[in-house]
């Protein structure tokens, strides 16, 4: 499957969302994943995220390799929903998009 990872923290651009046609993410307050369950390694919401923060969990780095666990985690938390509509970006995203460090951010 294909893996949110760190820079989507404090962002949630969501433009992945539009073009899932898995329905594939899930929601949480500063983040979102992807249900490894139902990706079907389109890759399609790849090019919409403009932080990069979607990648394949195949060809995960070592500091992205964490993710794949994370995702697969997260997708079942009972407090995160599946998020199928595109909505603004967070408050702060601007001030985050370019901070290389957020995974102590993450609220789970
Ligand atoms: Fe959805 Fe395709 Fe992205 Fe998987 S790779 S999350 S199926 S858009
Ligand atoms: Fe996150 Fe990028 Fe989607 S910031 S919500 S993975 S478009």
């Amino acid at each position: 499957p294909f893996i949110v990872t760190e820079p989507c923290i404090q962002c949630k651009y969501t433009d992945c969302v539009a073009v899932c046609p898995m329905d594939c993410f899930v929601e949480g307050p500063n983040f979102l994943v992807i249900d490894p369950d139902s990706c079907i390694d389109c890759s399609i919401c790849v090019a919409e995220c403009p932080v990069n923060a979607i990648v394949n969990a195949a060809e995960a780095n070592d500091a992205q390799r964490p993710y794949i666990a994370l995702n697969a985690r997260l997708a079942k938390s009972p407090q995160w929903r599946s998020i199928t509509r595109p909505r603004a970006p967070l408050p702060g995203h601007a001030e985050w998009r370019d901070v290389a460090a957020k995974a102590h951010w993450l609220e789970q």
